[in-house]
């Protein structure tokens, strides 16, 4: 649910048209997309579907773990799911260590950062790939799965597709998950969602 649909009317209409666009009859999960405008009222429209049986799991996606916390404190139902940026140059420990212990569930948006920080050719990933006889993406995914990550990966080619699902007939050993944990930076390559600029941007008005 986009930013400029928050309110309760307005995320109840939202839903109606994804189901329309979908052709479905109900959603396995629907995410709140940021923790901006007036997203309590989208959240409490959200527990009304979930408890219709209109929503199978409803969930959040970039939440700090502030407001994550807030949001939890302050409702009925806990979010399945915290969709956010997560790989190897931002890795998130912290933040999926409290998510667990809420019950919360953390997903990798952004898993191969898009490539960013020249990712498809990271000396460590490689070698680590060539150890397995498995591409960087796979080591990636890998790493994600067995750090307890969920992954959706994108591609818009099926020879990709076919090899981001191939990556459970392997396990990275404990030394190479410590390698790859020396890689986080932990900060954002994409940009900060707290930023004030980011904010009035992502709100529909730019700030130069
Ligand atoms: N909640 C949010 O705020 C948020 C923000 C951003 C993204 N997302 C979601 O996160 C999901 C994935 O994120 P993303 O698309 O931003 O980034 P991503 O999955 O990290 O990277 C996608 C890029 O990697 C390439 N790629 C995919 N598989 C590959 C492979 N095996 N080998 C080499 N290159 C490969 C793709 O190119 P090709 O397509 O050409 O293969 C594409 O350029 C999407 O579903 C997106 O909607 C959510």
């Amino acid at each position: 649910m986009w930013i400029q649909h928050t309110g309760k009317d307005t995320a109840k209409r939202e839903y109606d048209k994804s189901l329309r666009s979908l052709g479905l009859d109900y959603l396995d999960l629907y995410l709140v997309h940021q923790p901006l405008g007036d997203y309590y009222s989208s959240w409490h429209a959200m527990q009304d579907l979930y408890g219709e049986g209109l929503i199978k799991a409803i969930g959040v996606s970039n939440f700090h773990p502030d407001r994550l916390v807030d949001l939890i404190i302050h409702n009925d139902v806990v979010p399945a799911v915290n969709q956010v940026e997560t790989h190897p140059f931002h890795q998130r420990a912290a933040d999926q260590q409290l998510m667990r212990e809420h019950g919360v569930q953390i997903e990798s948006w952004g898993p191969f950062a898009e490539g960013r920080n020249d990712l498809f050719t990271n000396p460590v990933l490689t070698e680590i790939g060539a150890a397995h006889g498995k591409s960087v993406a796979q080591v990636v995914l890998c790493w994600l799965i067995q750090r307890d990550v969920v992954v959706i990966p994108k591609s818009v080619r099926p020879a990709r597709m076919a090899q981001n699902l191939d990556v459970f007939d392997f396990d990275l050993t404990d030394d190479e998950m410590t390698r790859i944990a020396a890689l986080d930076t932990g900060t954002s390559m994409f940009f900060d969602h707290r930023d004030p600029a980011m904010v009035s941007w992502l709100g529909g008005r730019r700030v130069d």
